[in-house]
């Protein structure tokens, strides 16, 4: 140890806490324990900040809903003291900055990931991507119950309505050690948290366990607008998820499945309950990866899902990622978008074996018509995603014709297939067209796709009527040292 270390351990050892700190933390003792706030709103506002900042989060929810209240009462009454309310006013912002330093001191992976996301949306973005940190805190908070609840309902041993109690270092973490015997039951119920908390959860992941009867009963007060859902498997899950699903039906914007199985009866289930006949629904985002649909193998999927996809106005992205969909299925679907006049921005059909599924599309030149008839068209997809769908030549020569249908794709990505260079090659009509519009595609992928130099270098010559460099390419994975059929390289 160098002498400067020591010189540092001894300042810490010698910093003795103030007076003012103590009372801080006696004052926070009492909060939680006897929810008294009245003295303490007419502190000094040095004391108070101080106090707000030491507070464990239970009392600070405590205290901040109590300013919430009586700010509204003064904005109501407009009672004689404006210097009192804007003081209040001026303190609401120092609750943000506290719960946002108190959710960055608990998850500090998804504070980063958060400000990451605020980074990237950075300006111009609405009001709803702003942080509301009191909102993060408790979403998080009842996302991490939660996934506790549904990790102790998975053990072997489990046998009961022990998934309805809270974990203990959870319950610490927000104050609890701090806390009353008496109140204590009750905080260790995963009915509390949700009772209390659920207000403020917008987005949760679920897994199949919590997806039992009782769970729209516990999030009764959420309105959430992002649900992902995982390994459903069986009916009595697929009830669960239905009823979350019709009672958030309003504000849900976001659907994503991950390693479910579903038979065609339960999906079915599923899209009815988003689809009414009489209101469109707002879904804006649907994704499935990693599942399966029993379907998935024949010519179409239920008729609920042609009601989802076509009764959604809203629908701007579906993701179906390895999801064991095969060509014919890829084709209907394709179809049914083209029919149904989405403003779809994104399409993704990736790693599903899909080779063939154009096979049927008309070639006759100018027309363009295809089986896919003259007007129909998806004007506002912008990303394409393909990846891994064993698509080889054939498929990117039928992929011409389908891409005109697509005037506005600026992203498109085709890695993982083995295209070969004769497939980027037929290609290429699409490319010279696509770099010519007024907006171009931009982003091209084309990793792994079994392509040599040549192939590569005649993709690169046909963007020569770019006017602007591409986004991003990659031709990343291809074995770019093999010359077929060109002895002397000449690029
Ligand atoms: C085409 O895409 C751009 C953004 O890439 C978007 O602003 C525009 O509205 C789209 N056009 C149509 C017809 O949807
Ligand atoms: C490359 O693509 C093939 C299919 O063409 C796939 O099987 C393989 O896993 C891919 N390789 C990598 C490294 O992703
Ligand atoms: C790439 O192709 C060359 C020439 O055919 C061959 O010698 C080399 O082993 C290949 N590399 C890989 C990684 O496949």
């Amino acid at each position: 140890m160098r002498t400067s270390d020591l010189d540092q351990e001894y300042t810490k050892m010698q910093r003795i806490p103030s007076l003012v700190s103590l009372c801080v933390r006696a004052v926070a003792m009492e909060i939680i324990d006897d929810g008294h706030f009245e003295g303490v709103i007419e502190l000094p506002d040095e004391l108070l900040d101080s106090l707000m900042m030491n507070l464990p989060p239970l009392a600070l929810q405590g205290l901040h809903e109590h300013y919430v209240c009586s700010s509204r009462s003064f904005h109501s009454k407009s009672v004689n003291g404006g210097n009192k309310r804007q003081r209040f006013d001026a303190k609401y912002e120092g609750f943000d900055g506290v719960w946002k330093a108190l959710f960055k001191e608990r998850w500090p992976e998804n504070f980063k990931r958060v400000e990451l996301i605020n980074k990237v949306d950075g300006a111009g973005s609405s009001v709803d991507h702003e942080n509301d940190w009191q909102q993060l805190y408790w979403e998080t908070h009842l996302q991490n119950c939660l996934d506790e609840a549904a990790e102790r309902a998975m053990l072997p041993a489990f046998d009961g309505p022990y998934w309805g109690i809270v974990n203990i270092c959870i319950l610490n973490s927000i104050g609890y050690s701090a806390t009353k015997a008496d109140s204590c039951s009750k905080l260790r119920t995963l009915w509390f948290h949700c009772n209390k908390f659920g207000r403020y959860a917008r987005c949760l992941r679920l897994s199949n366990v919590l997806c039992i009867p009782e769970i729209s009963g516990l999030l009764v007060t959420s309105n959430l607008r992002a649900m992902v859902f995982r390994s459903i498997k069986c009916k009595s899950h697929v009830d669960g998820v239905c009823d979350l699903l019709r009672q958030n039906r309003d504000t849900l914007k976001s659907l994503e499945f991950v390693h479910c199985r579903f038979s065609s009866t339960s999906f079915s289930q599923i899209c009815s309950c988003i689809f009414l006949e009489a209101e469109p629904h707002g879904i804006k985002s649907f994704s499935i990866k990693s599942s399966s649909v029993a379907d998935g193998k024949k010519s179409s999927l239920p008729a609920d899902f042609v009601s989802f996809l076509s009764s959604g106005r809203s629908l701007e992205s579906i993701h179906l990622s390895d999801t064991s969909i095969g060509s014919k299925c890829a084709k209907w679907i394709l179809d049914t978008l083209l029919k149904s006049s989405l403003n779809l921005i994104t399409l993704e059909i990736s790693d599903n074996d899909i080779r063939g599924w154009l096979s049927k599309v008309d070639r006759r030149p100018g027309e363009c018509s295809s089986l896919l008839g003259p007007k129909l068209s998806l004007k506002s997809l912008s990303i394409l995603n393909l990846r891994g769908c064993n698509l080889c030549q054939d498929d990117a020569e039928d992929l011409n014709y389908v891409l005109i249908h697509m005037p506005n794709l600026t992203s498109l990505d085709l890695s993982d297939n083995p295209l070969e260079d004769e497939g980027i090659r037929s290609l290429i009509p699409y490319f010279v067209k696509a770099f010519e519009k007024a907006s171009p595609i931009s982003d091209v992928y084309l990793q792994n796709c079994s392509l040599s130099c040549k192939g590569v270098t005649e993709f690169l010559e046909s963007s020569q009527t770019l006017r602007e460099p591409l986004n991003s390419l990659s031709v990343a994975e291809n074995n770019l040292s093999r010359f077929p059929r060109c002895e002397s390289p000449q690029y």
